[in-house]
């Protein structure tokens, strides 16, 4: 790893093990962007990868220079108005109205570490000598602003960051109308773009589509990063497979209005834009201040999608989650919310939590209810413990959960109020709204304004209050609507362009203080489901609810499309009863749990409605997860069967000795007399032996590797079924079956 400057040809070559980067000096003094792909030997000169013509109809900044005109170059970070006609990254506009701008580099910084961005989240270093920095000077004299784009390399990791600070170096006040993390001009368009996409309940599916010349985009303006779609993008070439070929990645380390974008144009170049999406947002910056972008994490690979997948699961895991949970095997949980809703004492919670101690659930989550007069129209905001439920509070609750052995979590919704609550009475101008214009409702509730840190003070005293003397050890934040009415009294009217991003900064400032308040916590996020499913809510909750559609098939499709940009530890998943709650659907047993095992485990159901056999199945389910989540949820995971064709899906996790390895196999709809199905593994050793537990069954992992298991093998089903405990039924609709490998010697 390492970041050379070579001053005599002005270019800037950053590279590892896994790529290189390289920018250099354009001729009218700004910054073009030369080369970003495999690794490739360092020189002295590389400015040759500027290329330049005269073609019809461009205009050109040097009057001797016809032939190097900004609409056919490739440019480090774009601006508008001198005859680049593509998007640009940037815009910022002066006291005359003017957006013209023009950035000149003046000098560069060079250093080991990574400098931290306040305020937001952002990866970081353990130590200084694993990251190299640059951070570029680019100055437009005429508008009075300095731009510092920060790039940040990884020795280990095939990841590099980026953001920009803004600076108004002159008097007079400008307005940053757009201001993006990161551009990337690209010398061709030979790619898919996969984006993941949905909607509440259908979170992060995968859809493909070739780049054509003109716009592709996907954004969120609803105020969090959203349900609809990821702020998370792959470039892959068209050969590209999961094991094979070049494919990068853009993260987006925030979680409000994102905008990524793909820009074609008609001298089949690629523009890559990733930000803060620049409707709705504005930024004043008076004299002297400053401003600072979140960091877009931009990943490359040149082995396939699979790795592009391992690079962002460990770098995330690693370098982006935080605390005492970053590396630890997540604790069972059980949920009351799936069970009980709001409607619960604390004799119906304590009798779910016994029956759980029982069978080995480790945490128990007391949701959405145990506050204020809580209907679904009412109580939200509402801080204080509603003791008709609770006589004795969240701090004798907490305790009593204590002694049948499990630890206590507790779900909270900070950033939401009902109409129907004493807060709203009491403080109607805590909400985001227009004065005078009616408010929107979204389930029956209002949005705080969390750009005011007064709103944000009030409840966290509120919260800390509440939490006093009880023994937490986890929280779920909720976060249940979308933004509307985007307007706060509290900022003066040439700042309401900054409050979807005030409203994020001070969600970030809570959980920065709840994380100082409970540094040993378990935070789990949450948005109506995976609707702040980001690598910015990564930071402060090293885990996520993926969706609150539990139903295993759903699920499989869920989980599959998260695990392109996210880590297996990050992804709540829960096993919850039949028929599913949002698709009717019934599964077996065995199958939620061989889905669920993907994730951070746990159930949303009352263990007290089952029999005999369905808890036996339960207790083993938890010793299941108990010998193996560190594997599972710390392993390397493979992507097998694409679920997409609602017939076979499969995946896989392999320790990183290689000696051990878990394979979900799952029948979606099962077909009549079909042929042998192969499975074809990843990632074992193909000089080992591997013992498929319980069956006897020996194979070598070349031959897993290359033939793969075959349904042949489903003969030895019962007796497997009977060994593990879990189940085998591969043989029906939604059938499933878990493949434990051990390597034998
Ligand atoms: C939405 C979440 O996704 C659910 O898990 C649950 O916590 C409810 N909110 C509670 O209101």
């Amino acid at each position: 790893m390492n970041i050379i400057y070579h001053p005599s040809s002005q270019t800037f070559h950053l590279y590892n093990d896994f790529f290189s980067y390289i920018i250099g000096v354009l001729p009218d003094g700004g910054l073009g962007q030369y080369y970003y792909g495999r690794p490739i030997r360092d020189r002295k000169d590389q400015s040759h990868f500027f290329e330049s013509s005269n073609r019809g109809m461009t205009v050109w900044p040097l009057e001797d220079r016809p032939d190097y005109s900004p609409e056919t170059t490739q440019l480090e970070y774009p601006s508008l108005g001198r005859g680049d006609y593509r998007e640009p990254a940037y815009e910022i506009v002066s006291q005359n109205g003017s957006s013209i701008s023009d950035l000149k580099y003046t000098s560069h910084r060079i250093y080991d570490g990574k400098p931290p961005i306040k305020g937001l989240p952002h990866s970081y270093t353990e130590c200084d000598d694993e990251a190299k920095t640059l951070e570029i000077d680019l100055k437009d004299k005429i508008k009075g602003t300095l731009l510092t784009l920060i790039y940040t390399i990884y020795r280990d990791y095939g990841v590099m960051t980026r953001s920009v600070k803004y600076k108004n170096t002159g008097q007079a006040t400008l307005y940053l109308k757009r201001a993006l993390s990161m551009s990337l001009d690209l010398p061709d368009h030979d790619y898919i773009w996969m984006q993941f996409s949905g909607a509440w309940g259908r979170e992060r599916i995968p859809h493909e589509k070739r780049l054509e010349n003109g716009i592709t985009a996907i954004d969120s303006l609803r105020g969090h990063s959203s349900h609809h779609q990821n702020p998370f993008v792959i470039l892959r070439r068209p050969e590209t497979t999961e094991t094979q070929g070049e494919a990068m990645g853009f993260s987006f380390v925030y979680s409000g209005n994102f905008l990524a974008l793909a820009e074609v144009d008609n001298y089949d170049m690629t523009r890559i834009l990733m930000g803060i999406h620049p409707q709705n947002f504005s930024w004043k910056l008076e004299g002297g201040d400053s401003f600072e972008t979140p960091e877009v994490i931009m990943s490359f690979s040149s082995e396939g999608l699979n790795g592009l997948s391992h690079t962002l699961h460990v770098f995330l895991r690693e370098r982006v989650a935080r605390g005492p949970w970053r590396d630890r095997p997540r604790p069972i949980l059980l949920n009351s919310w799936e069970a009980l809703q709001m409607d619960f004492t604390e004799g119906s919670i304590l009798r779910m939590a016994q029956k759980a101690s029982k069978l080995g659930i480790e945490l128990f989550v007391l949701d959405d209810g145990w506050f204020g007069q809580r209907t679904e129209a009412s109580g939200l905001g509402d801080w204080f413990v509603d003791v008709s439920k609770l006589p004795e509070g969240l701090s004798g609750l907490s305790k009593k959960i204590n002694s049948l052995g499990m630890d206590f979590g507790v779900w909270i919704e900070p950033e939401m109020v009902s109409p129907d609550s004493e807060l709203y009475r009491s403080h109607p101008d805590f909400v985001l709204h227009e004065p005078a214009r009616s408010m929107s409702l979204g389930r029956n509730q209002l949005v705080l304004d969390f750009s005011n840190p007064h709103v944000v003070d009030y409840i966290f005293g509120m919260l800390m209050r509440v939490f006093d003397g009880a023994n937490i050890s986890y929280i779920k934040w909720d976060m249940n609507r979308s933004i509307s009415e985007c307007f706060s009294s509290f900022w003066t009217a040439d700042r309401q362009g900054e409050i979807y991003h005030r409203y994020i900064l001070g969600v970030y400032e809570f959980y920065e203080r709840l994380i100082k308040a409970y540094p040993d916590v378990l935070i789990e996020s949450c948005a109506s489901g995976g609707g702040r499913f980001d690598a910015g809510m990564l930071y402060y909750a090293p885990q996520a609810w993926c969706s609150d559609d539990t139903d295993a098939c759903e699920r499989i499709k869920i989980q599959y499309g998260t695990s392109y940009g996210y880590p297996l530890s990050s992804m709540g998943a829960h096993v919850s009863a039949c028929p599913n709650g949002q698709v009717n659907r019934f599964t077996p047993l065995s199958t939620r749990a061989n889905v669920a095992y993907f994730g951070a485990f746990g159930y949303e159901m009352d263990f007290n409605h089952l029999g005999d056999e369905e808890l036996n199945e339960i207790k083993a389910q938890i010793k299941f997860m108990k010998e193996n989540r560190e594997l599972i949820q710390f392993g390397r995971f493979y992507r097998l069967i694409s679920p997409k064709d609602d017939h076979l899906s499969s995946w896989m996790v392999v320790s990183p000795d290689r000696s051990r390895a878990i394979v979900g196999l799952y029948k979606i709809l099962n077909t009549v007399n079909a042929g042998f199905y192969h499975i074809k593994l990843l990632g074992l050793d193909p000089q080992k032996d591997y013992l498929i537990e319980g069956t006897g069954e020996i194979y070598g992992g070349d031959e897993l590797m290359c033939r793969g298991i075959s349904s042949k093998s489903d003969a030895s089903t019962n007796g497997v079924a009977k060994f593990l405990g879990i189940g085998q039924d591969l043989d029906r609709d939604f059938g499933s079956r878990i493949y434990v490998l051990r390597e034998v010697r």
